[in-house]
């Protein structure tokens, strides 16, 4: 078993009354010059917006408003942010969105008090000593970044997505109320719950497997955004559901699910090209890749994908051929994101034909110039991802 360590500061606000808590949030945490930033429109439609602005002006805490952050967002937008903190003496800033306005705003807070280029933390070239303290008001689960140590930026500079993680970026409180997921697009609910499914998949696709406890919380946790995801794409008012949902995206992301284990994050990896590249949705990119990537790994530690196929997907096991009940496994999430409007491959997620030099092109970044690796349950090199982005075309 692996050795671990767990750090979820976060503090959590859940429910419907949660909003009600958020000038006081930031004065627990010292905030006295808020930098409030949001997306596109979400958030401004809703009233969401208003009401975290006029509920920090009742408390007599200024801030300042920087919205237009696109999914995937742009470093670009950052560099925006950087400056306007600088010049309005900014010490807090609140997300008001999902994971796009959270990274944002996490590049935003490493870039404040540092000297150098924001972008050399995410090219592994610097570390972050400090930054300025963030808080999030979430509106779509999903990437889990509201409690997560990660962001991930895009540099429209040769559309390149990198990711950084660092301890000191988790949120310090998180607003989440199920109401506001009412509003999402069916798209965008599915490809939420097929990215919160896979940073669990992520850790649970692992040659560790004997954190037992571990793997039944898994479980349970893609067993039930199963579930939830198709009674949320009936009703988008079930509260009940959305709620499991909303808080299953963050106890997927924060570490729980990856205790005594070691994670992989390949199919991560190989989707942040293609959202990189094609600007596609995060949570749809990493469907189309994971059923290439299980077909090519699986046979790495056969019994987790049979184990899979059966805990999770409710294949019947057939004692007499775990290759076949794996990759029945594995069908059944290709059907299961079909269901929920997913794509399964390349072609489904961009629309058309990807060409040879584009996964030349993505294999290239992937692989940093052909000097790195990605994954752990099959250590992957360019010629690996290769495969599978051809597998997944
Ligand atoms: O911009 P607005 O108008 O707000 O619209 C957004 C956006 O178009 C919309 N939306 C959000 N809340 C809504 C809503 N529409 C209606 N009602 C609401 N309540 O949804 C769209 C997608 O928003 P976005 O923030 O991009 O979604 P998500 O949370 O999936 O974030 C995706 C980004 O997170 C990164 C991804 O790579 C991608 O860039 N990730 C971040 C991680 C992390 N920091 O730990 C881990 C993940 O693996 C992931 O890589
Ligand atoms: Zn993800």
């Amino acid at each position: 078993m692996k050795d671990f360590k767990y750090y979820a500061p976060t503090e959590v606000v859940f429910g419907e009354e949660s909003e009600e808590q958020v000038a006081r949030l930031v004065k627990k945490y010292g905030g006295t010059k808020v930098l409030v930033h949001y997306g596109g429109q979400s958030a401004l439609r809703s009233g969401l917006l208003d009401k975290v602005c006029s509920q920090l002006c009742e408390a007599g805490i200024a801030y300042v408003k920087l919205g237009g952050v696109v999914p995937n967002p742009r470093l670009s937008k950052a560099h925006e942010g950087i400056e306007l903190c600088r010049k309005e003496g900014v010490d807090f800033i609140l997300a008001v969105g999902g994971g796009s306005v959270i990274d944002s705003a996490k590049c935003i807070a490493y870039g404040v008090p540092y000297d150098g280029e924001v972008w050399d933390f995410y090219l592994g070239k610097a570390k972050a000593e400090k930054m300025l303290p963030l808080a999030v008001v979430l509106t779509i689960p999903a990437a889990g970044s509201e409690m997560s140590e990660s962001s991930v930026i895009t540099n429209e500079d040769g559309d390149v997505k990198l990711g950084y993680s660092n301890n000191l970026s988790r949120p310090k409180f998180a607003i989440m109320n199920p109401r506001r997921t009412f509003t999402l697009p069916p798209y965008q609910t599915a490809a939420g719950v097929t990215d919160m499914m896979m940073h669990t998949m992520e850790r649970y696709f692992t040659k560790d497997d004997d954190m037992d406890l571990t793997t039944d919380l898994a479980e349970a946790l893609l067993r039930r955004m199963k579930t939830a995801v198709f009674e949320v794409l009936k009703n988008p008012e079930d509260y009940r559901h959305r709620a499991q949902i909303m808080w299953g995206g963050s106890i997927a992301h924060w570490g729980l699910t990856g205790c005594g284990v070691s994670d992989d994050w390949a199919t991560h990896e190989l989707e942040h090209e293609l959202s990189g590249m094609f600007d596609a949705t995060h949570g749809a990119g990493l469907a189309a890749i994971w059923p290439s990537w299980a077909r090519y790994v699986m046979h790495e530690n056969l019994s987790r994908f049979v184990r899979f196929a059966v805990n999770v997907m409710d294949v019947p096991n057939d004692f007499t051929d775990p290759e076949g009940t794996a990759l029945k496994g594995i069908e059944a999430m290709e059907r299961f994101y079909h269901a929920i409007g997913m794509p399964i491959n390349i072609k489904e997620l961009i629309g058309k034909d990807i060409t040879d030099e584009e996964i030349d092109e993505m294999v290239r970044k992937c692989s940093r110039n052909y000097t790195s690796t990605c994954g752990c349950l099959k250590v992957l090199q360019a010629e690996d991802m290769k495969a599978i982005y051809q597998m997944a075309r």
